[in-house]
């Protein structure tokens, strides 16, 4: 017998600054300070979405609106709920959001050995528009890509 798990994604707040970063503790190279996060949940232009699957915050996804662009700053998945859709549920709500008020693309950066998260991205209609040489500092590209309101994977688009 299977027992479904409610699934939901709501905004951070402050109260959930410790689930956060036990998170972002194993989605990263380089993980986000608690002092970072708080700035992003004091910036009127950045939103930190998480996606709860029962009691366990199972991922979450931070970005940026400025205009008629979204900036996707970081997506973290929990490791044990990998492949089971959550980086796309929530990359799909936020863009359906925020095009339904006029978004006209939306950007991001991702290291270009991160070959899960360029698929991830890819499958959603994103697609390279540039290199930034040496971008992180171990030396690594970032490859600049991009997703035009028109060209949104989702039917809500
Ligand atoms: C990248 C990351 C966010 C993906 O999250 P996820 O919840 O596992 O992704 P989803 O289950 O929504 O995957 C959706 C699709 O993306 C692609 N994808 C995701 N991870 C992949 C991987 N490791 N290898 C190949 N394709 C992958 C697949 O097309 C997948 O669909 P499928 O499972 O039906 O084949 C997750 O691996 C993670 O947290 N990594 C560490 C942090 C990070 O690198 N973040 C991105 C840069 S900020």
């Amino acid at each position: 017998m299977s027992v479904t798990v409610e699934e939901i994604i709501r905004p951070m707040t402050e109260k959930d600054l410790e689930a956060v970063l036990a998170l972002e503790a194993c989605g990263h190279v380089s993980p986000w300070s608690e002092a970072m996060f708080r700035e992003e949940l004091a910036n009127p232009v950045a939103r930190i979405d998480l996606l709860w699957r029962g009691s366990d915050l199972a991922g979450f996804l931070c970005a940026w609106r400025v205009s008629d662009e979204l900036s996707i700053l970081s997506v973290v998945t929990a490791p044990l709920m990998r492949r089971t859709g959550v980086a796309r549920r929530l990359l799909m709500q936020a863009l359906e959001r925020n095009g339904r008020s006029g978004m006209v693309r939306a950007l991001l950066e991702v290291r270009s050995s991160n070959c899960g998260a360029i698929a991830l991205y890819a499958s959603l209609g994103f697609r390279q528009v540039s290199r930034r040489r040496g971008y992180y500092q171990d030396g690594e590209d970032a490859l600049v890509m991009e997703l035009r309101y028109q060209h949104c994977a989702s039917s809500g688009c």
